[in-house]
């Protein structure tokens, strides 16, 4: 079996995707695969795929072109099998705005937010649509770019003055921006691992010396803290864990998955779906895996298992 870890690509994540390819081209070798190579998907992918004769494709992207379907539908069109979601569950989890829509429909509660599209702004200014903003979601706030990952494009607006500037920043990444209730509690990830009956790891609680889980905290060894198992009474998680599989089954995911959440006194919110989680050594999914004791060899052994049924 030829493996091609398709890592790199070119979407603002790029970085972060080098560390999780290297990662899991260095976990499967370790796992006994003996024939992998490594794509970057930055330019000629096609040519590189037909020209490595991959058997598989072990998806190592973040973000656009990459955990948006649009690789995932390339890769349907050569018949090559690939890890994780398929077209339609990456490109609706990669929308944050989708899939709360879709958390709504199913009861799986997420906190009350608007849209702001580059087309209102065009169409009734930027003022217009902060007042809306400030209408319907106040401050505080989180302002995110639509389809971006590992934070790049958020703000957290604190007050109404810095509503527009926000708003514009995420305008820069996408055309599309979320403006989020800010939820003050903890931040809480289920990693689910499965295709047709599909379970969640165990849960991560996630400090940050900053005080904000950001692309710093994220990626930088020691600027952020997992705590596992989190912080929680049994209960509490056993809802999160169920809420994370109900999240991840709406939206037909496959292989793996990420859910984010954030936990308060009372109540539970899904903030996202992630459909090709970060597998850095800093990164969660592996943590979680390696706690339930799922090894990374193992791990990634799973995945193109999962990738073949
Ligand atoms: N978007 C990053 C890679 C994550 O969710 O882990
Ligand atoms: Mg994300």
């Amino acid at each position: 079996l030829k493996i091609g870890v398709i890592y790199g690509g070119r979407s603002a994540e790029r970085e972060v995707s080098l560390r999780s390819g290297e990662a899991v081209y260095q976990a499967l070798l370790a796992a006994g695969y003996s024939n992998v190579v490594k794509i970057d998907a930055k330019e000629n992918l096609v040519e590189q795929l037909k020209t490595n004769n991959i058997d598989l494709a072990f998806l190592a992207l973040h973000g656009k072109y990459g955990e948006d379907g649009t690789i995932q539908g390339l890769l349907e069109m050569l018949d090559i099998p690939y890890t994780g979601s398929g077209v339609l569950a990456s490109a609706m989890a990669i929308s944050k705005i989708t899939s709360k829509k879709i958390f709504l429909l199913e009861g799986i509660p997420t906190p009350s937010f608007t849209v702001v599209t580059r087309r209102e702004v065009n169409k009734h200014g930027l003022a217009a649509a902060s007042a809306r903003v400030l209408q319907e979601v106040g401050v505080p706030a989180v302002v995110k770019a639509n389809t971006q990952g590992s934070t790049i494009g958020i703000t957290f607006v604190h007050s109404a003055d810095k509503m527009s500037e926000a708003i514009t920043s995420a305008l820069n990444y996408d055309q599309d921006v979320l403006i989020e209730e800010f939820i003050t509690g903890m931040e809480v990830t289920a990693s689910v691992l499965g295709n047709e009956d599909p379970v969640a790891l165990p849960l991560i609680e996630i400090t940050s010396a900053k005080g904000i889980y950001d692309y710093e905290a994220k990626y930088t060894p020691g600027m952020s803290d997992h705590i596992i198992p989190p912080r929680l009474p049994e209960e509490v998680q056993r809802k999160i864990e169920s809420l994370a599989v109900k999240a991840y089954m709406a939206l037909g995911c496959r292989g793996l998955g990420r859910v984010d959440f954030m936990v308060t006194e009372s109540a539970i919110y899904a903030l996202e779906i992630n459909t090709l989680p970060g597998m850095t050594a800093t990164s969660l999914f592996p943590d979680a895996a390696r706690y339930a004791g799922i090894e990374f060899p193992q791990l990634v052994d799973r995945l193109v298992k999962l990738a073949l049924e």
